[in-house]
């Protein structure tokens, strides 16, 4: 397995375009499932993710290659609607197919998604909905056994607004008869990009972006050609680099709207970063300030996939910053690994307690999850003299190829095996 190799300790300073969004990708390549045709998909990231989807969608008896950026989806060829535990496991979106696959075969069979690093992460919202919908659903076993001679819209309200629960019930309600409200949605900007795709293919769906999501069902839909939104959680992941050596950097094709709540952190911080025509301009200071308690909570709150980056940032700041993690219940495992570079974290249950230090220093670190891994990179960018990190597989789930972006920035990263990831 691959290694980074960092040496840090300069500010950056350059450009990097930003890569297509993992998490608007991924629910958009289940939902290629409803059209029965070709999709073209452009901005589309070379992720290990995007490939255990492909995988999935190509198990299913569908086509999918890649040409450039755009990865082509025709969904013709369907011929199965069972999942196999073993692609289950690769991804913990695999869950999204259900929905797709429901509407599409009128039954589906796969086994729940793998156990997660960041904690339990339960789709009892997923399937509760969709028996609402209609669905009679067997999970004895650990497989779920799916069947729904007919769909019929509903008022359905999700318990908590979960990101998976709402674009699944999306998936599955445009194959319903009549119309399918999801109240108490996530507003996640994923979600509007999924519904900008299915629109795009000939659904009738309104409301993403707020916490009412409207599906008209039963229409047919059809292929077309999409251009998947910028990945945010990429974006800020590069703000906080920034933030973290110093220096000025462009994240061309980054949006601003999307990051409101991580660029107001890092504002508060003492970086200057402005919405350029194209993309995010961001200035920052050699060493930035604490900040006001930092609280994960679903969109528009800020981010749980940006604390661990955000926190790497703030290691070297003046002043002491509280994080509360609101979202999974074990997600500071990049904390052990963070302090093996000088920094001072304390942990209690969903809180975390970051004290500025003077200088870290490089070490060996190990990945213990995507955007914790990241973090170490963001760490390392900081520290004085050479940093390595391990078990780098858990980056490319959701990074393109991190080194080349940071590089891109003025950083000093490569990796040290000639083996990297190819799709
Ligand atoms: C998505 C994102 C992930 C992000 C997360 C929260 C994708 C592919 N992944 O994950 O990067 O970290 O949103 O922003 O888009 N929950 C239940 N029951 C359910 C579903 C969820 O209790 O049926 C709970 C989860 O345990 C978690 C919370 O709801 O505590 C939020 O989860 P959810 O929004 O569903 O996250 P994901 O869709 O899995």
């Amino acid at each position: 397995m691959s290694q980074l190799l960092i040496k840090g300790g300069s500010p950056l300073a350059g450009e990097t375009a930003v890569q297509g969004a993992k998490n608007s990708v991924l629910p958009i390549l289940a939902a290629t499932l409803l059209t029965g045709g070709q999709v073209a998909l452009q901005n589309c990231p070379r992720l290990r993710d995007v490939d255990a989807s492909i995988r999935i969608l190509r198990a299913l008896g569908c086509d999918a290659r890649w040409e450039g950026d755009s990865l082509l989806v025709d969904t013709a060829g369907l011929n199965g609607c069972a999942i196999s535990d073993i692609l289950m496991r690769e991804m913990r979106s695999s869950a999204i197919f259900l929905g797709a696959i429901l509407a599409r075969c009128g039954q589906a069979e796969l086994s729940y998604p793998g156990g997660c690093e960041l904690g339990p992460r339960p789709i009892d919202l997923h399937l509760a909905g969709l028996r609402e919908l209609g669905a009679e659903i067997d999970d004895t076993g650990g497989t779920l056994h799916c069947r729904a001679a007919r769909l019929v819209g509903r008022d359905l309200v999700l318990g908590l607004p979960s990101v998976g629960a709402t674009e699944n019930l999306m998936l599955a309600a445009c194959g319903t008869e009549g119309v399918t409200t999801i109240a108490n949605a996530a507003r996640e900007p994923e979600i509007a990009d999924l519904q900008d795709f299915l629109n795009a293919c000939g659904a009738r769906v309104s409301g993403a972006g707020t916490s009412t999501v409207t599906v008209e069902g039963g229409r047919r839909l059809h292929g077309g050609t999409f251009t998947v939104m910028p990945d945010r959680i990429a974006a800020a992941t590069y703000l906080c680099a920034a933030a973290s050596a110093g220096g000025e950097v462009l994240l061309r094709g980054a949006r601003e709207r999307d990051l409101a709540t991580v660029t107001a952190v890092l504002r508060e911080a003492g970086c200057h970063i402005t919405a350029e025509a194209g993309g995010i301009a961001c200035a920052c200071p050699g060493r930035l300030k604490a900040v006001r308690p930092v609280r994960t909570a679903p969109y528009p709150g800020f981010p749980t996939d940006a604390q661990a980056v955000l926190m790497a940032a703030l290691l070297r700041s003046r002043g002491a910053t509280v994080f509360e993690e609101n979202i999974f219940t074990n997600r500071y495992r990049h904390v052990d690994e963070l302090t093996r570079m000088g920094a001072d974290i304390r942990v209690a249950g969903r809180v975390a307690v970051v004290t500025g230090v003077k200088t870290l220093c490089g070490a060996a670190v190990r990945c213990t999850d995507l955007r914790g891994g990241a973090a170490l990179c963001v760490a390392a960018l900081a520290a004085e003299g050479e940093s390595r990190v391990f078990e780098t597989c858990h980056i490319d789930r959701g990074y393109e190829d991190i080194a080349r972006d940071l590089r891109g920035l003025g950083a000093d990263i490569r990796w040290t095996e000639e083996d990297r990831l190819t799709i």
